[in-house]
């Protein structure tokens, strides 16, 4: 896959230079901050008030014992729905402070039982091992192939052998951008190329978001196991 990330911009004195939007660690998570600092999470057009698909898919591949890290957690009400499941052993990874913070406040009484990582999931050096990796549209901002191949070594660290990764992506008929960032779109294609050679593509399910706003958004969710 090519990294479409270089663009074409032109200065007021029409001169033409080249400019690279990678948001670099830090501003990704000013990006984010800002979001979750400044709209109401509820409104946000990937937010969902029950996140039925990813709770089925995880409950289908895993048992309440099993460790769960939601990479890309924001606000989302997983971890509600997984700690009223049952599940005990569940970790919430966010680049923005914010988003944790707004987690913890609305579990209340049960805020202290999941693990929360603040970080970007690219600058993660040390990682535990887990049974589950779920992220629903955390992967499809990394726009360069130094991105996906790290975000892939956390990944295969992070998983036991035979452990199940459920990636969520918008689909190649889908939008564009995310949160106002570009992302790119998956289809099973890309993603087996962007596969490393640990992880195995076991299954694809494809599924429509209805937005907050009414709109829809065509995800892939990709089901992906460790070797
Ligand atoms: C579109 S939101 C999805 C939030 C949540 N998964 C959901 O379904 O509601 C993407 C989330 O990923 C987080 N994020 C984006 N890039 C990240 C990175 N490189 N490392 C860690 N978190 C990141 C953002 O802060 C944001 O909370």
């Amino acid at each position: 896959m090519s990294d479409n990330t270089q663009i074409i911009e032109k200065t007021t004195r029409d001169t033409t230079f080249k400019a690279t939007k990678i948001p670099s660690d830090s501003l990704r998570e000013k990006h984010w901050e800002n979001v979750f600092q400044t709209k109401d999470y509820t409104q946000v057009l990937w937010h969902q008030n029950v996140p039925s698909k990813s709770l089925s898919l995880i409950e289908h591949y895993s048992n309440q014992g099993d460790s769960i890290i939601d990479v890309g957690c924001g606000a989302s009400f997983l971890v509600d729905s997984l700690i009223s499941q049952g599940y005990k052993d569940i970790t919430l990874l966010d680049t923005s402070k914010t988003s944790l913070d707004i987690v913890k406040t609305r579990l209340n009484a049960n805020s202290k039982l999941p693990k929360y990582i603040c970080s970007d999931i690219l600058g993660l050096k040390e990682i535990a091992k887990y049974n589950i990796w779920h992220d629903r549209a955390l992967f499809h901002f990394l726009l360069l192939q130094k991105e996906r191949k790290k975000y892939f070594e956390v990944l295969s660290k992070a998983l036991i052998s035979g452990g199940i990764a459920i990636i969520n992506t918008f689909s190649i008929d889908s939008q564009t951008q995310c949160a106002g960032l570009p992302i790119v779109q998956y289809d099973e294609e890309r993603m087996l190329e962007a596969l490393p050679s640990d992880l195995t593509l076991i299954k694809t399910h494809a599924f429509t978001h209805t937005t907050p706003k009414n709109t829809e958004q065509n995800y892939n969710s990709f089901i992906i196991m460790k070797k």
